[in-house]
């Protein structure tokens, strides 16, 4: 498989060429390493993690106008030209099209333990310093406001509104990324979770101090 591994390092580097920095190579890099760390502590098959990890934003639906399924195409035809087991894609597959944050709501009942590891690493990468990090930078390729007092966070968006919004990027905070420490999976994911949760904490009490200039 190292070699498998090695080609689809190479082809999802190409493809993400020029790529939004909040989804760019490194991201994928990170969660990689990630997910290699969590599936040590786990009971799973590496492959199936390994690829999922670097195939899971191969073509982010938010970059391509919603369109969830050119993603699960593109992979699969990249898997089945190296070789790799009918079993093996389905496995990859399955985890490309449940890892969304956005999906939560239908979300598989009995997830296999390999969508959890890299689910929890690209939890991980959306919080702490990466993620405040990657959530102004994506804030600011859509122009979107950083913040606005008068802007409440809509806990309640649907799948739809949630993809559309233009929301400041501090209600962001409130939208996703501070909701995701309670929906880690794995005990590894959670106990990252937790240190990264506390320091967005604290920059958000700096963000509203030093906003506030009295
Ligand atoms: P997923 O790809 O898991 O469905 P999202 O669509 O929520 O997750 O996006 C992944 C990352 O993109 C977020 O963690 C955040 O950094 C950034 N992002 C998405 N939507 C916004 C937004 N409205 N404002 C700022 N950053 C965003
Ligand atoms: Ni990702």
């Amino acid at each position: 498989m190292k070699s498998t591994i090695d080609n689809t390092v190479e082809f999802v580097k190409e493809k993400l060429e020029g790529a939004e920095a909040g989804h760019d190579w490194f991201h994928i890099e990170r969660v990689w390493k990630l997910s290699r760390k969590i599936a040590e502590t786990e009971d799973c098959d590496p492959d199936v993690v390994e690829l999922s990890a670097l195939l899971h934003d191969i073509a982010d639906p938010k970059f391509h106008n919603g369109d969830e399924t050119i993603a699960p195409k593109i992979s699969r035809e990249f898997l089945e030209k190296q070789n790799v087991p009918d079993e093996t894609i389905e496995k990859v597959l399955f985890v490309i099209e449940n890892i969304s944050f956005k999906n939560r709501s239908q979300a598989p009942e009995n997830p296999p333990i390999e969508l959890k590891i890299v689910q929890d690493a690209d939890r991980i990468d959306a919080i702490g310093a990466i993620g405040i990090a990657r959530t102004f930078n994506f804030g600011g390729f859509k122009n979107n406001p950083m913040y606005d007092p008068n802007v409440q966070p809509d806990l309640n968006m649907s799948k739809e509104q949630y993809k559309k919004s233009n929301g400041t990027t501090i209600n962001h905070f409130y939208e996703k990324l501070l909701l995701l420490k309670d929906l880690m999976n794995t005990e590894h994911g959670k106990k990252m979770a937790q240190e990264r949760h506390d320091y967005m904490l604290n920059f958000l009490d700096e963000f509203y101090k030093e906003w506030n200039v009295d």
